[in-house]
């Protein structure tokens, strides 16, 4: 049995393949923002045609991606609409209202489905005398905090067609769009049909070391790339890292697969121990939300117990661990994590401090 730790919390701890590396020292390089780069031109060209959009922007990261969705789709001061938990609204240190200047407001959304009734309900296409305009609906799928379930395809088109009515446009957060399309069933751009842009992330479980793409029509980009120099974010002989993010959309969505399955499997061990921990039906793609409500422990201290033995995992919560799995997670690595949180179960519920509990 290996004794190296087991990293479960993150996707984005996923390093390079041999195939990146070799095509990162490779790739043919330029000035993107003056003649462009060409590997960066290749995979913008490459992730338009993967989700069905006109065209694409490499960026950073997936929060320079919303950042530049929630820039270019709206005017300053009006609501953008997100689901409750949206990692816009949550993890993106405020920019929604410190840089773009909007007000934004979480709707409720059981299992990261916005509640189309709520929709309907905010969906405000005008400046009232009391009523900000809307200026945007941007959801997530797969969604981050929900515990990576996707949203159906008839729920997004029930959300488009919403939106349409009054005129507002849909991002789509897809830092795990092609996970959510895994679940489905279905190519990326079923799924990225559904809004008038879509950001994806390759630095997460497609395991690239950097980036994101924003994908829409050819005027949305060329003026989201103008938000971009705006933003800090220009970019220069960036085809170096840009050369794996192409090998991540050729060789690594299948896989994808992998990490779901190995996902459900963990999830069944903890419900095993307890079927409070968590419910593998409840698993749609690669992120277990582990529910510790009725542990005598706050999940800081499952962390410290687990770090103990290997295990690296991420409270969310104070009574709330998530667990992802990605490609440097195997089929053994599910069960030592298992085997962890059993000792970890037992020592508590036998009143063991943290860094002793078995
Ligand atoms: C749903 C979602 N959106 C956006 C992001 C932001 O991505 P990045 O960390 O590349 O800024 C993340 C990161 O985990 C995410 O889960």
């Amino acid at each position: 049995m290996s004794t190296s730790l087991i990293d479960l919390r993150s996707d984005t701890v996923t390093l390079p393949t041999e195939r990146m590396r070799e095509a990162m020292a490779s790739a043919p390089l330029g000035d993107d923002s003056r003649d462009g780069d060409p590997t960066v031109r290749r995979l913008e060209a490459l992730s338009a045609e993967r989700t069905g959009k006109e065209a694409g922007l490499f960026v950073p990261s997936g929060t320079m991606a919303n950042l530049l969705a929630l820039l270019t789709h709206t005017g300053r001061g009006v609501e953008v609409l997100v689901s409750a938990g949206s990692h816009i609204s949550r993890t993106e240190m405020g920019g929604v209202a410190g840089l773009a200047s909007l007000f934004h407001r979480e709707l409720p959304a059981p299992r990261g489905a916005i509640d189309l009734a709520a929709l309907a309900e905010a969906l405000s296409p005008g400046l009232a005398h009391n009523r900000l305009a809307t200026g945007l609906v941007a959801i997530e799928t797969s969604h981050n905090d929900a515990g990576g379930t996707v949203p159906s395809l008839e729920h997004l088109g029930a959300v488009q067609k919403l939106a349409r009515e009054r005129d507002v446009p849909v991002h789509i957060d897809g830092a795990r769009l092609f996970n959510a399309a895994i679940a489905l069933g279905v190519p990326a751009s079923r799924v990225a049909a559904f809004g008038d842009s879509v950001g994806f992330c390759v630095s997460k479980g497609l395991s690239a070391p950097v980036g994101s793409v924003l994908c829409g029509s050819a005027a949305f980009i060329e003026r989201a790339r103008a938000f971009r120099r705006m933003v800090g974010g220009n970019l220069r002989q960036a085809g170096v890292v840009a050369a794996a993010g192409i090998v991540a959309l050729e060789e690594m969505i299948e896989r994808l697969a992998e990490d779901h399955r190995r996902a459900t499997a963990l999830a069944s061990g903890l419900a095993a121990l307890d079927p409070i921990l968590s419910d593998p039906r409840e698993v749609e793609t690669n992120i277990v939300n582990v529910d510790l409500s009725r542990s005598n422990r706050m999940a800081s201290e499952w962390a410290v117990a687990l770090k103990a033995r290997g295990i690296l995992v991420g409270p969310t919560k104070p009574k709330r661990i998530r667990l992802l799995t990605h490609r440097h997670i195997s089929d053994d690595d599910v069960e030592r994590a298992v085997i962890a949180f059993r000792e970890v179960h037992r020592g508590f519920a036998e009143g063991k401090p943290a860094d002793a509990a078995s």
